[in-house]
């Protein structure tokens, strides 16, 4: 028997169009709706994590593995293999480093191997979008990022798609001169917004309808108090907005409850833990409200709380995109991966 696999590397998947946005947003929809229909295998997260305490975990790193199968027009499995290097800016080394394989559902033989890192960047940042699109107030104009590092700029580029409505977008990091450089390069790609960086995010953050949170923080920064009306707060990564943000909120909102439960990092995990709020208290997640089960924003005044943890198969959704094209385009570099 001979078989073959695909490898493609990030060139190929630029060529293969990994940074199409709403493509991005396409796959991401197509991925939560079939979750919802229970047409995916999502086993979770396994977290190999470096330390001996959680918080080890955000200086000497992790790698985690995310496998899944994706069934609708995608049918593919396969498992995405995330690095993850607090401490690589250091080296001038990206944080996150991300390896996709694709297995044929059928065989469970593998058929692609395909370099995932700006895959995760960009359904990160379509998801952010989705639950914008669902979830913000329709004319949002105002927004806050915090964190501006490899995420923020398909959160934004995605917020922009979902509500051209947004002019203003605060940039807020510790680091500031991230914050600095970022709006500086946001506001060369993208035209009519203006991209303003801040010291401290509490005044920003109550003049804005859409705070999204993509740091690595593990206190929280953002304070209930300072939600305004009809605000959507986006916690994108860990612990960065207070219990506050969601008692305040009319509706809690998530990606994959059960995976958020288990991996724990997160504020309304957090309040599940203590016991303050229950299973019930989540109003959707965002396949039910894609597939009409549930809905999204009801009025400009409610306030909105959303918690993204991801899964495996976002990857898997966009790589399969961009393998099936290869194919079709007979782009990428053909491996013998078993010979007789
Ligand atoms: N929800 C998802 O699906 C998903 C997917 C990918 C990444 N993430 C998470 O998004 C976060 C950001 O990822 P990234 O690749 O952009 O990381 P990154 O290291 O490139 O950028 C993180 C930025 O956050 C800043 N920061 C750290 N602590 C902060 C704090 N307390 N307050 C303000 N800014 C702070 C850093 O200075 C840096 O600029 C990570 O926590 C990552 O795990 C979530």
């Amino acid at each position: 028997m001979n078989h073959g696999i695909v490898f493609l590397n990030n060139k190929a998947m630029r060529e293969l169009g990994v940074l199409d946005m709403k493509e991005a947003m396409h796959d991401a929809k197509r991925a939560y709706c079939l979750t919802e229909k229970g047409d995916v295998i999502a086993p979770g997260k396994c977290v190999m994590r470096w330390g001996k305490k959680p918080e080890d975990e955000n200086v000497l790193g992790r790698i985690n593995a995310m496998p899944g199968y994706i069934g609708g027009e995608y049918d593919m499995a396969g498992i995405k293999w995330i690095g993850s290097g607090p401490m690589n800016y250091k080296k001038g080394l990206p944080r996150a480093s991300v390896t996709v394989i694709l297995n044929d559902p059928d065989t469970k033989l593998p058929v692609c191997i395909a370099d995932g890192t700006e895959v995760s960047v960009k359904r990160t940042g379509a998801s952010g979008g989705v639950a914008i699109e669902l979830l913000a107030k329709s004319n949002a104009s105002t927004m806050l990022i915090c964190g501006t590092g490899a995420q923020a700029p398909a959160q934004l580029e995605a917020a922009l798609i979902s509500r051209p409505t947004i002019k203003t977008v605060y940039a807020y990091d510790i680091r500031h001169e991230s914050s600095k450089k970022f709006a500086e390069n946001m506001m060369a790609k993208f035209a009519g917004i203006t991209v303003v960086p801040v010291d401290n995010p509490e005044e920003a953050a109550k003049k804005s309808d859409i705070i999204d949170c993509v740091t690595l923080a593990t206190d929280p920064f953002i304070k209930g108090e300072w939600l305004k009306k009809g605000a959507l707060v986006m916690n994108m990564a860990d612990y960065e907005v207070d219990y506050d943000c969601v008692r305040r909120a009319n509706k809690i909102v998530c990606d994959y409850w059960d995976t958020i439960k288990h991996r724990m990092i997160s504020t309304v995990a957090f309040m599940w833990r203590d016991g303050l709020i229950k299973d019930e208290d989540i109003h959707a997640e965002l396949g039910e409200i894609l597939n009409g089960k549930k809905c999204g924003r009801e009025n400009d005044d409610e306030i909105i709380y959303f918690n993204a943890v991801g899964a495996g198969i976002l990857d898997l959704a966009v790589v399969t995109r961009c393998y099936k094209k290869a194919l079709e385009q007979n782009k990428g570099i053909k491996i013998p991966y078993w010979e007789d």
